[in-house]
C-alpha cells in the first residue's frame, strides 16, 4: 500500500524539485556580479585554465625580510638571484621587475608576429608558454608562491592586450547566454527522464 502511494506522488514531487533547482540555478547565474563574470571571462581561456583552477595561497611575499636572502636550489636560479641579491629591493619588488622582463620578452615575440596570427593558438603558444614558464621559474627561485596575485594581473593584462578581439573559440569563451543554455539543457532534461522512467516502471507494475 505504502509502495503505491510513494510511486504515485513521486513524479510530481521530483518534477517540482527539478523545476525549483533549474530556477535556482538560473537565479544564481543572474546574481553573480558582473565584474566577477568579466574577470572570469577575461582569464578563462583554454590556455589559462590551468592558472585558474590552481588555487594559490597568498603568503607574505618576503616583505620585512631584511638582510638574509634565500635563493632557490636550481642552477638556473643563480642568474635571477644575482639580479636581486645586492639591491635594496624587497623580494616582491625584485620579482615584479623580473616578471616585467618576462613580459618584455613576450611583447617582443608578439610584436615580431603578424597581428593576424595573435588569435592562432599554434602561433602564440610558444611565446605564451615561455612567459608562463618564465614567471614560474623566477617565483621558484625567489621562493615565492606561484601563481600569485601579481602574475595573475599580468595574465589578465596580456589577455586584454592581445586576445581581447579574438573571435576564435579557442581563445574566447562563448557568450554567457550560450553557456547557460548548454549547461541548463541537460539539467532540465533530467526531470523529463525521471518522469518517463517512473511512469514506465509504474505501467510495468500495473501490467504485472
Ligand atoms: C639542493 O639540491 C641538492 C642536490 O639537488 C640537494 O642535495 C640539497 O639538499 C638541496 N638543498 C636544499 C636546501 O634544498
Ligand atoms: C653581493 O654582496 C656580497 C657581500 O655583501 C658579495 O660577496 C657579492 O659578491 C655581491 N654580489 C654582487 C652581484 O655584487
Ligand atoms: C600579415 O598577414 C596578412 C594575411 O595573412 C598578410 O596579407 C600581410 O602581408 C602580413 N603582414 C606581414 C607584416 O607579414
Ligand atoms: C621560447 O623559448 C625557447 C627556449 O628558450 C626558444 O627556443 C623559443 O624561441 C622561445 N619562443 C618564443 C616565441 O620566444
Amino acid at each position: 500500500m505504502a509502495h503505491i502511494s510513494i510511486s504515485t506522488s513521486k513524479p510530481a514531487g521530483t518534477l517540482l524539485f527539478w523545476v525549483c533547482l533549474c530556477l535556482m540555478v538560473s537565479t544564481l547565474q543572474t546574481l553573480v556580479p558582473n565584474e566577477q563574470k568579466q574577470t572570469v571571462r577575461q582569464t578563462a581561456s583554454t590556455m589559462a585554465t590551468e592558472l585558474q583552477t590552481t588555487a594559490y595561497t597568498r603568503v607574505d611575499p618576503g616583505y620585512g625580510d631584511g638582510g638574509t636572502f634565500n635563493c632557490g636550489n636550481k642552477s638556473i636560479c643563480e642568474g635571477y638571484c644575482f639580479v636581486c641579491e645586492n639591491t635594496s629591493l624587497k623580494m616582491q619588488e625584485c620579482y615584479e621587475i623580473l616578471v616585467d622582463w618576462c613580459k618584455y620578452n613576450f611583447d617582443i615575440a608578439m610584436g615580431s608576429m603578424n597581428t593576424t596570427d595573435w588569435c592562432t593558438l599554434e602561433k602564440v603558444k610558444s611565446a605564451y608558454n615561455n612567459f608562463t614558464v618564465c614567471t614560474e621559474t623566477v617565483a621558484d627561485c625567489l621562493l615565492l608562491p606561484w601563481p600569485n596575485q601579481f602574475v595573475e594581473h599580468e595574465f589578465v593584462n596580456i589577455h586584454t592586450t592581445y586576445f581581447q578581439e579574438c573571435p576564435t573559440e579557442a581563445l574566447r569563451d562563448p557568450p554567457p547566454s550560450i553557456v547557460l543554455a548548454l549547461v541548463m539543457t541537460p539539467i532540465c532534461l533530467i526531470p523529463v527522464m525521471v518522469v518517463l522512467v517512473v511512469l514506465k516502471t509504474k505501467n510495468g507494475d500495473r501490467r504485472s
